[in-house]
């Protein structure tokens, strides 16, 4: 066990993870059974959802692994049908299930959208009706964790639904912990902006990703390097020690905020650190002007 493990304090209690067999739902599930947590996992992939198994037994924590889309209430409802009947207790639920596919909105079906609704807003409410009578059971309070992104705080073209849904997330989950506050159930959120994980490549157009592959590893490198300030994208790992904060009491009085974890890009607000000498500004000035434009770059 870590520093931050053992001072988190959170052995005994029990998690649900949703969407936490893969990815970065994963590293917030193994971050979580380090910390002598028990955890119930749902995750809409089969073979991940079986593999967290011996992983979360070998560091000594139980679970119980659901083979489940969280974006089908029915499943949802299976899941926390389960959850009730087999753990006597919770005190820990993060929603990571989350994702878009880029697209212009003109140019999205109303199918299409309503998923994107589902998955990234519908389901969260669904999950929280569902945990927050079993957090009540244990009457000791209790941390509600929900992913947003970045996206929810600009103006994301091609990502306007996605956007919308997060933002919606973001302001439910602060309203959320106005209601539960005096109970001690805190309710707060990680906005993640770029971390290497399966849902951070889906997001891009097949163009891109062809694009990224033949530049290669290097190239994808330097791209961080012009937008996040600490020059490197976070790990799955930074993500989950934030979950570990946001659960344990080392973050006791906080609630009802959002922990950007993204190397300080938020920060930046999209001003970008433009090579050829211009520095962090919101658009290209000097010697990246001249080697976009001027033709003899
Ligand atoms: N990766 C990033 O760069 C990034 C950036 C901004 C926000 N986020 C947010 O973080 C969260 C996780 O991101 P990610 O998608 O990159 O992680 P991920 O791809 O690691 O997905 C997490 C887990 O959720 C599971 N999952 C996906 N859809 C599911 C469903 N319908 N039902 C049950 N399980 C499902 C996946 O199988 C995976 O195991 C999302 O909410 C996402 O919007 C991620």
């Amino acid at each position: 066990m870590g520093l931050l493990e053992a001072h988190a304090g959170l052995a005994g209690k029990v998690a649900a993870v949703v969407g936490g067999a893969g990815g970065i739902g994963r590293g917030v599930t193994l971050a979580l059974a380090r910390a002598g947590v028990d955890i119930a996992a749902c995750d809409i992939d089969a073979e991940a959802a079986r593999t967290i198994v011996p992983e979360v037994e070998a560091l000594g924590s139980r679970i119980l692994s659901v083979h489940a889309d969280a974006a089908d209430a029915d499943a949802l409802d299976g899941f926390y049908d389960r959850v009730e009947a087999q753990l006597e207790r919770l005190d820990i639920v993060v929603n990571v299930v989350g994702g878009v596919e880029r697209a212009l909105f003109l140019e999205t079906t109303r199918e299409q959208n309503a998923r994107d609704v589902r998955l990234n807003y519908g389901y969260v409410l669904d999950s929280v009706r569902r945990a927050v009578p079993l957090i009540r059971r244990g009457a000791q309070g209790g941390s509600i964790i929900n992913f947003t992104t970045i996206e929810a705080h600009r103006g994301a073209a091609t990502y306007a639904v996605y956007a919308g849904a997060k933002a919606a997330t973001t302001n439910f989950s602060r309203a959320l912990a106005v209601e539960l506050g005096a109970e001690g159930i805190r309710v707060n959120l990680i906005a993640p902006d770029t971390t290497p994980a399966s849902g951070s490549n889906s997001a891009l157009y097949p163009d891109d990703l062809q694009r990224l592959a033949e530049l290669g590893e290097d190239a994808l490198a330097r791209s961080f390097e012009m937008y996040i300030p600490q020059k490197k994208a976070p790990a799955v790992e930074d993500l989950a020690s934030a979950v570990l904060f946001l659960a344990s009491d080392l973050s006791r009085t906080i609630t009802g905020t959002t922990l950007h974890v993204d190397g300080g890009a938020s920060a930046a607000l999209g001003f970008i650190d433009w090579p050829h000498g211009d520095g962090f500004m919101p658009a290209p000035l000097g010697g990246s002007l001249k080697h976009l434009f001027s033709g003899d770059g």
